[in-house]
C-alpha cells in the first residue's frame, strides 16, 4: 500500500497540472490583440490591423495622381474599350450624356461637347474618374490610373469627333465627307 500511494497521487496531480497549463494557454489566446467586428481601422492599441491601413491623412500609393502616359494609338484604343465599359452606361457612346441608365431615370450628366468640358484640361477627366463628381461616384477602385488617362485621351478624341470644322480636316479626309 505504501508503495502504491505516491503513484496514485501522481496521476491526478499530473492531470491537474496539465489542465492548468492548457487553461493558461487558452487565457493567452483570448487576450491576444485582434480587431473585433466593426472595430475602426488602426484601433488596436498595438497597431495590429489587416490589411495594413494607410496612415491618417495620407492616400494609398496607387491613388496618388499619376503622370499621364504617352499618347499613342494603343492608349486611345485602350481608352475607347475602358470608356465603353465604364462610362457609356451614363455618358453614352458619343459622350452626350444619353446613356442607357440615364434613359431609365439616372441623373443626366453634362455632355462632353459643351463649352466648359471642351475647355477643361485633360487632367479634369482623370480627376473626375478618380474622385467622382457630384452624383457620380469614384472609379478609382475599378479603373487603374493608366486606364483613367487612357479614358481621358479617348474623351478628347470624342470631343474632336463632334467639334472639328470640316475646313480643319486634312485634305484626304475632307474628300471622303458627303
Ligand atoms: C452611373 C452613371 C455614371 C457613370 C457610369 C459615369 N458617370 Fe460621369 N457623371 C455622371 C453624372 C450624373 C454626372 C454629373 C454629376 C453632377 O454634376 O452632380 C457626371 C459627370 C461627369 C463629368 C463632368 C464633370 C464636370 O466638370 O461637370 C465627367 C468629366 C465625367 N462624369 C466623367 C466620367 C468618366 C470618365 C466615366 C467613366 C470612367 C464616368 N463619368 C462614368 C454619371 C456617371
Amino acid at each position: 500500500m505504501s508503495r502504491l500511494f505516491p503513484l496514485a497521487l501522481l496521476r491526478p496531480l499530473a492531470l491537474l497540472l496539465g489542465a492548468a497549463a492548457l487553461l493558461g494557454a487558452c487565457d493567452n489566446m483570448a487576450k491576444q490583440p485582434r480587431d473585433k467586428t466593426w472595430t475602426p481601422a488602426n484601433a488596436a492599441s498595438d497597431g495590429w490591423a489587416w490589411p495594413p491601413q494607410p496612415a491618417p491623412n495620407t492616400v494609398a500609393r496607387e491613388d496618388r495622381p499619376q503622370p499621364a502616359p504617352a499618347l499613342t494609338p494603343a492608349l486611345l484604343a485602350r481608352g475607347k474599350e475602358r470608356y465603353e465599359i465604364y462610362c457609356t452606361p451614363c455618358h453614352g457612346y458619343l459622350g452626350d450624356g444619353d446613356g442607357m441608365i440615364v434613359q431609365r431615370g439616372f441623373p443626366r450628366p453634362p455632355s462632353f461637347h459643351g463649352e466648359a468640358l471642351r475647355n477643361a484640361p485633360t487632367r479634369h477627366f482623370y480627376d473626375v474618374a478618380t474622385n467622382g463628381w457630384g452624383a457620380m461616384y469614384s472609379y478609382a477602385d475599378r479603373v487603374t490610373p493608366d486606364d483613367r488617362w487612357a479614358i481621358a485621351a479617348y474623351i478628347r478624341a470624342l470631343q474632336a469627333s463632334q467639334n472639328t470644322a470640316a475646313a480643319e480636316l486634312p485634305e484626304t479626309v475632307r474628300g471622303t465627307l458627303r
